[in-house]
């Protein structure tokens, strides 16, 4: 595996399923695999649950990770190409990427959307350049337009704990007073319609996700009507992706509290499990008595980043 960025990277999902069981129940089985090999894990961005996960995932196969906060514990870079360089970045990723990657085996990158050009976001502009110039294989620690590492830790999650073959799975849009990306969302749905699950998304109007992810998925714009019988519900925020206005893209189109995930909600729902990555901003996405309850997964969930991250980081390593 060169990649980590879709699910189609992964290959078929019974088998990384099959192999994320494994390496939950024999975490230090692959010790030897890692012997001597270095992840380097770029963050441009906050981070607690990848940046941990990630380390502990690389600890766990027996490799050494670096971490790198850019502009914080480096330089400053600079993203684009053709600019001239009198600002306050001091060095471009055009150097920077190669060094790194003479550094590393494998290298992890965390580098969002800057929610300003949507271009430049959906075309992966700083990911692609760490595939380019690193020589290494790149894995996505939530890039601009995608986050596969938590996907994956939420489909062994669902896989976990379904007791249905089929679950309905719900992804809703609830509110935040800041305007975040649309990674978590593209990817969850780039996964949940790949897996053997009867997936529903439901937002405001304007907050239509770009196809490309959305495939072949319901979407319901009655919050309470896509609820209805629903085994897991996964919150999640996201600013307006464009798809119908591009002026609005990276806005905040709503902060309508009625669509915050409450007991009204999920009393519609087949005693549906609650989902979120997090971080989480309570009562603004979901109430306390929610996240609360026995039925939320949250910390399962991000538990299972530990997984996903290794069986990613194994492939890596057998492929190299
Ligand atoms: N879910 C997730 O990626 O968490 P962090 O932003 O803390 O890494």
């Amino acid at each position: 595996m060169r990649s980590f960025f879709h699910v189609s990277d992964i290959g078929p999902l019974d088998k990384a399923l099959e192999e994320a069981r494994k390496v939950k129940q024999t975490p230090f089985a692959w010790k030897g695999l890692g012997e001597n090999k270095t992840i380097m894990l770029v963050f441009f961005n906050s981070s607690l649950r990848t940046r941990l996960s990630s380390q502990k995932a690389a600890l766990n196969l027996g490799m050494n990770p670096i971490v790198l906060n850019i502009g914080q514990e480096s330089w400053k870079l600079e993203t684009e190409l053709g600019v001239v360089m009198d600002g306050d970045k001091s060095e471009h990723l055009r150097e920077a990427i190669p060094v790194m990657g003479s550094y590393c085996d494998l290298i992890g990158v965390r580098s969002f959307a800057g929610l300003t050009d949507r271009e430049f976001d959906y075309a992966e502009t700083i990911l692609s350049q760490f595939v380019e110039y690193s020589g290494r294989p790149v894995i996505s620690l939530e890039s601009a337009t995608v986050h596969p590492c938590q996907a994956f830790a939420d489909l062994i999650t669902i896989d976990e704990f379904k007791t249905k073959k089929r679950p309905k799975v719900v992804m809703t849009w609830a509110p935040h007073p800041r305007a975040l990306p649309q990674a978590v969302p593209n990817s969850f749905a780039e996964w949940m319609n790949e897996a053997d699950v009867d997936f529903v998304i439901t937002h405001p109007e304007g907050y239509e996700l770009d196809p490309r992810f959305v495939g072949g998925a319901r979407v319901e714009y009655d919050q309470m009507k896509a609820f209805e019988g629903a085994d897991f519900i996964y919150a999640k925020n996201w600013s307006c992706p464009g798809v119908k206005n591009p002026d609005d893209y990276g806005r905040i189109l709503s902060k309508d509290m009625s669509w915050v995930v409450d007991e009204r909600h999920m009393a519609v729902t087949d005693n549906a499990f609650f989902m979120h990555c997090l971080p989480v901003r309570r009562n603004m996405i979901v109430s306390d008595a929610v996240i609360d309850s026995p039925r939320s997964l949250v910390i399962p969930e991000a538990a299972n980043r530990v997984v996903s991250a290794q069986v990613v980081m194994k492939r890596m390593l057998e492929s190299l």
